[in-house]
């Protein structure tokens, strides 16, 4: 069984598909913690689950590395087998990427290497795109640049907005989430290949 750590900032809609998911008893992985980095309203759903939650403020740290090192300690505690960052709106410094790599994987909703950053829908919309997506990448040190593992398409109808636009990229990026989690737990999904940049079956 795949033990799972997830990091959120928001909402954590990612995180409820994938908690929803791993409660059925087939699904070959767990989440065994859900970490944030404010006081984000999606820990009501580890809540909600049973599943042990921790926040580590960001604004408290004097340096992005002090609390990249706290996030690290308490992901340690669980010895999670995959870390699933699902709308972490920080960047992990690289000591923690180190430490975990290749087994960090970030959800982004765009299609990457297209839109990277705090705003994929936004920028999309602002590109005048028909066409933007939904990602799964593994975590590098730079801004979403890492390998994709899985992505999707998702068109720019006539009269989005970034609410309407992110709504319907979101199921999408639920889909990807819940198959790649499942593929990594039974072993179809190799991240270290990835990692390596080797094409994802
Ligand atoms: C998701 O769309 C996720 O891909 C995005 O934040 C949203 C979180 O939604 N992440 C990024 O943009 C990271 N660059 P949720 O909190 O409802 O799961």
């Amino acid at each position: 069984m795949l033990s799972v750590a997830v990091l959120i900032s928001g909402g954590g809609s990612n995180l409820r598909a994938l908690l929803d998911a791993a409660a059925d008893p087939g699904f070959p992985a767990r989440v065994v913690v859900v970490g944030a980095d404010r006081e984000a309203d999606g820990l009501a759903h580890a809540e909600e689950f049973g599943i042990p939650s921790f926040t580590v403020p960001y604004t408290r740290y004097a340096t992005r590395e002090d609390w990249g090192a706290e996030v690290a300690a308490q992901l340690d505690v669980w010895q999670p087998d995959l870390v699933v960052l699902s709308g972490l709106m920080r960047l992990l410094p690289a000591q923690v990427v180190a430490r975990y790599a290749p087994r960090i994987i970030n959800t982004h909703p765009a299609y990457l290497p297209e839109f990277p950053g705090a705003h994929g829908v936004r920028d999309a919309l602002a590109a005048g795109v028909d066409q933007t997506g939904a990602s799964v990448i593994v975590v590098d040190d730079g801004v979403d640049t890492g390998p994709v593992i899985a992505q999707e398409r998702v068109p720019v109808l006539p009269g989005d907005d970034e609410h309407t636009l992110h709504e319907r990229i979101k199921p999408i990026e639920r889909r990807l989430l819940i198959d790649v989690v499942r593929r990594v737990a039974t072993g179809e999904l190799d991240l270290a290949a990835a990692a390596l940049g080797e094409p994802a079956p």
